[in-house]
């Protein structure tokens, strides 16, 4: 394909993909959660700092979510949950299981703790994630709420508190994602570089996603995982 006929069919993809995902935020949600809300802060030059509300597709999460199972007995939190399309997606899918997401942008958060009020399986909480406790929940995703240094602060937090293994799914895992791969307790279950998804674009550029199981008690056993991840 030429550069020029690749152009055309990435727009057309990405266009298409906003029309779909609209499409199936308004029979769950009530209104569409496309429209992107800025970062409340962020420095790229030292890495620190939290993403912009862009709400992840349908057509990925739907990729990602088929490497993952969730039972009646997980408890899910999507960390920076933005308007709340995890969410959507998850009750879209049944989901059996407590359903939350944190979020600090009070714009994006109202948005889905409003649209959310009618599912009583769904929390939306407003605040800063640095400040949860991670105990009560089993699965956490992460749509790359923030840049590295931060990310890697979060981290840290997590195994300095968490008392129990947990899931964790990494959407946009490039720029941070090798940051888990040395680190004890830490294993990566599975990744995937998205390009395209049944023949359409999923964004301008590739983008991975990874799936990791933490353990404190590997900690001590000092076997960080030194699976196949290059990033
Ligand atoms: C790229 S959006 C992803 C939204 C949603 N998870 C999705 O995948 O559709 C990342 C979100 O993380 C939020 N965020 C970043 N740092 C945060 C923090 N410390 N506490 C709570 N939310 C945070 C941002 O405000 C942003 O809305």
């Amino acid at each position: 394909m030429n550069k020029r006929i690749r152009r055309i069919h990435k727009t057309a993809s990405l266009r298409l993909l906003h029309r779909m995902d609209r499409f199936i935020d308004r029979r769950i949600c009530g209104q569409s959660l496309v429209k992107y809300v800025p970062s409340v802060f962020r420095d790229d030059a030292n890495g620190v700092g939290m993403t912009g509300s862009q709400s992840t597709s349908y057509l990925i999460l739907k990729r990602i979510f088929s490497h993952v199972s969730l039972t009646a007995d997980d408890s899910f939190l999507d960390v920076g949950c933005g308007k709340g399309r995890v969410l959507a997606f998850l009750l879209r899918n049944r989901a059996p299981c407590a359903l939350s997401g944190v979020e600090i942008n009070e714009i994006s958060g109202r948005v889905a703790q409003e649209w959310t009020e009618r599912y009583p399986q769904v929390t939306v909480m407003l605040g800063d994630a640095f400040k949860l406790d991670y105990n009560p929940y089993t699965v956490l995703f992460l749509g790359r709420p923030f840049l590295p240094k931060t990310f890697l602060q979060f981290i840290e937090r997590l195994e300095g508190t968490l008392e129990h293994a947990i899931t964790l799914i990494y959407w946009v895992d490039q720029q941070s994602g090798y940051l888990l791969r040395e680190r004890p307790g830490w294993k990566m279950e599975y990744r995937e570089k998205l390009s395209t998804i049944h023949g359409l674009w999923i964004s301008k550029a590739p983008q991975s996603y990874s799936i990791w199981t933490y353990d404190p008690s590997r900690r001590t056993e000092g076997n960080a995982d030194h699976g196949e991840i290059h990033l």
